[in-house]
């Protein structure tokens, strides 16, 4: 009889069935009701936010309504030990990889090359590098403070740029910070700087229309880009987009433009130095393709005490791989770091290739200058190693070591080992005509100290060569006759 009595009572079904919608539909009240929360959230925390003034570049000042955003932003000032290709350890460029020296012959950058560190070491780090002089412009504050969009305000931009580095030393003083990404009432994400804003404007960009994900990228791309100082005195900085993101379009530009950065001193080479092509890079790479910005990676979402915030110690992805890829990759931790050594490894083979070849034709040029070549000869050549060296350096000054882009960087190095090859054929014909014998002896650079000894003769006789010019020109401007009105 029992097997009947469930039968019997068929109301139970439709109890169970009327209790099941009442549940979902209570569910769904409180999942609409958690959406609207998380929804208000934002204002919800402008509420208790105390005032923050206009041009408040005091990081600590934002950090007293912002207590986790400030101290994960404070963190970064935590030198981490370096990962395999990356880090903010201390890392000397130039002598792990001394032909550094000899390809920036004539150039600061051969004196002193250092691994980036943490954001809030940005002041203190610009001061202390040895590519300072006093010469220096105050465009070179530009991506280091908070405090740069309040002198810029007062001073006006393009005064800003003119001035001098150290006319601003006593008041840029807050590392890079709050001011420098959001907004002082809202907190919503900001565009500070006005190079970015120019360069969407030549591009027929509004970068107003950008959207919230695309901001999480733009932020960073304030200063994580190619700039050149536009004009001898206005050294006005200048993102050189107008043609498009790749190297080609970059090339194209400064060709146009005439720009130099310098003149190689072993080779005679025009030359442009890249800077940190990072958003460049990152925006032809699988991640760009796929919506994914640099917060995604850099400032992944953080629970403490059960309250979710965006950390703000921005440094390598690598400390925080749980939050930082594991949220859309399935793969274990070990074989998400191996994976992307392995990319940086294969970048930095190609590199080092590339750095190789480019620094023999740099000296093979230089040696045909000894045997007596002419500047009408050297042309070329000299043309077609600028353009490698650009090519080498758009992949190699990118942060990441190839990781952002592996495919574009690998495509880009190929050009530049072709280039400096190539050039170097060229070179050996101009040498056999002047009649040296093949091939050359290279010099020793093999450290940072040898090769910087190599340098200094080239560079010293750049320098008399120039002041010489200069003063033959004060001469000649002296000797002049004035203007003497005979009638
Ligand atoms: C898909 C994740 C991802 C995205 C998106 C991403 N990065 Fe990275 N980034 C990495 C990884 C991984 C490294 C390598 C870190 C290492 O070698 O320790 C890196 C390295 C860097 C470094 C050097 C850090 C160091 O410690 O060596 C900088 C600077 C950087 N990225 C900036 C950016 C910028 C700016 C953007 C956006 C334009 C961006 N990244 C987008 C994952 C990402
Ligand atoms: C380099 C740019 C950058 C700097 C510097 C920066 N932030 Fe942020 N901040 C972001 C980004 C990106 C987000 C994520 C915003 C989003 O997706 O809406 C964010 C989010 C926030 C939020 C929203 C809540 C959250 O945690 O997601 C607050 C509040 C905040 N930041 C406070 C600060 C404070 C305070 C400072 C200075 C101590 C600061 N930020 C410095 C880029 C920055
Ligand atoms: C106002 C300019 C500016 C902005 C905006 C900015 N950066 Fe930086 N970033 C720098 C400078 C300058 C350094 C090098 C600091 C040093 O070495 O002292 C740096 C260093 C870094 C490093 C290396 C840190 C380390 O520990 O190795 C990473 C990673 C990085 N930035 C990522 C980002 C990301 C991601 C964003 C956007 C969310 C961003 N930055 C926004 C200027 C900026
Ligand atoms: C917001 C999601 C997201 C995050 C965060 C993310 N990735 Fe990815 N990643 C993707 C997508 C999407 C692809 C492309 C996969 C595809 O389309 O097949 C991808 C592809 C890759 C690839 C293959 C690249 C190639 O060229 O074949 C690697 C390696 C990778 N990611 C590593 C990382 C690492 C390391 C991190 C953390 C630092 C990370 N990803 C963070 C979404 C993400």
């Amino acid at each position: 009889m029992n097997e009947t009595a469930p039968r019997s009572r068929p109301w139970i079904g439709w109890l169970l069935f009327g209790a099941a919608g009442v549940g979902v539909f209570l569910l769904g009240m409180l999942a609409s009701s958690v959406n609207d929360r998380r929804a208000e959230s934002v204002p919800a925390r402008l509420q208790f936010m105390q005032p923050i003034a206009d041009y408040e570049a005091d990081n600590a000042k934002w950090g007293q309504s912002f207590p986790r955003e400030y101290n994960s932003w404070e963190s970064t000032k935590h030198l981490d030990e370096n990962t395999k290709h990356g880090g903010s350890g201390d890392r000397d460029y130039l002598a792990e990889n001394p032909n550094l020296v000899v390809m920036w012959a004539g150039y600061p950058f051969a004196n002193d090359f250092k691994q980036a560190r943490g954001h809030y070491h940005a002041v203190e780090d610009v001061t202390k590098t040895g590519r300072l002089n006093e010469k220096t412009p105050g465009t070179c504050w530009t991506c280091k403070s908070p405090d740069v969009p309040r002198l810029m305000a007062a001073k006006g931009v393009a005064e800003f740029y003119a001035a001098k580095f150290h006319d601003f030393d006593k008041e840029v003083v807050n590392p890079i910070g709050c001011a420098d990404c959001h907004d002082n009432k809202t907190m919503a994400l900001r565009i500070s700087r006005p190079a970015l804003k120019e360069a969407f404007q030549r591009m027929g960009k509004d970068i107003a229309k950008a959207s919230h994900q695309e901001m999480r990228s733009l932020v960073c791309a304030q200063c994580h880009v190619e700039y050149y100082f536009k004009g001898k005195k206005e050294k006005y900085l200048t993102f050189p987009w107008d043609n498009g993101l790749n190297v080609e379009n970059m090339e194209a530009y400064y060709e146009k433009s005439g720009h130099v950065d310098w003149t190689h001193a072993v080779s005679g080479a025009k030359m442009i130095k890249m800077q940190h092509p990072d958003y460049e890079v990152y925006s032809h790479g699988i991640h760009a393709y796929r919506g994914v910005s640099c917060a995604d990676c850099h400032m992944p979402y953080k629970s403490e005490g059960g309250i979710k915030f965006t950390d703000h110690q921005i440094r390598s992805p690598l400390y925080s791989v749980q939050n930082s890829c594991q949220v859309c990759h399935r793969w274990g931790e070990d074989e998400i770091k191996n994976r992307v050594q392995a990319i940086q490894d294969k970048n930095k083979e190609l590199l080092t290739r590339a750095e190789k070849a480019i620094t023999a034709a740099h000296l093979e040029i230089g040696d045909a200058m000894k045997r007596g070549a002419t500047d009408a000869q050297l042309e070329g050549v000299r043309k077609s190693i600028s353009k490698a060296q650009m090519d080498w350096d758009y992949v190699a000054a990118n942060n990441g070591m190839g990781f952002h882009a592996p495919q574009e960087c690998a495509r880009i190095l190929g050009k530049a080992i072709d280039g400096a090859q190539e050039t170097r054929i060229q070179v050996a014909m101009i040498r056999a005509q002047l009649g040296a014998p093949e091939p050359l002896t290279l010099p020793d650079v093999g450290t940072k100290e040898k090769a910087q000894a190599f340098i200094k003769p080239f560079v010293a006789a750049q320098k008399a060569a120039e002041k010489a010019k200069e003063e033959a020109e004060k001469a000649r401007a002296a000797t002049k006759p004035a203007k003497v009105v005979q009638r």
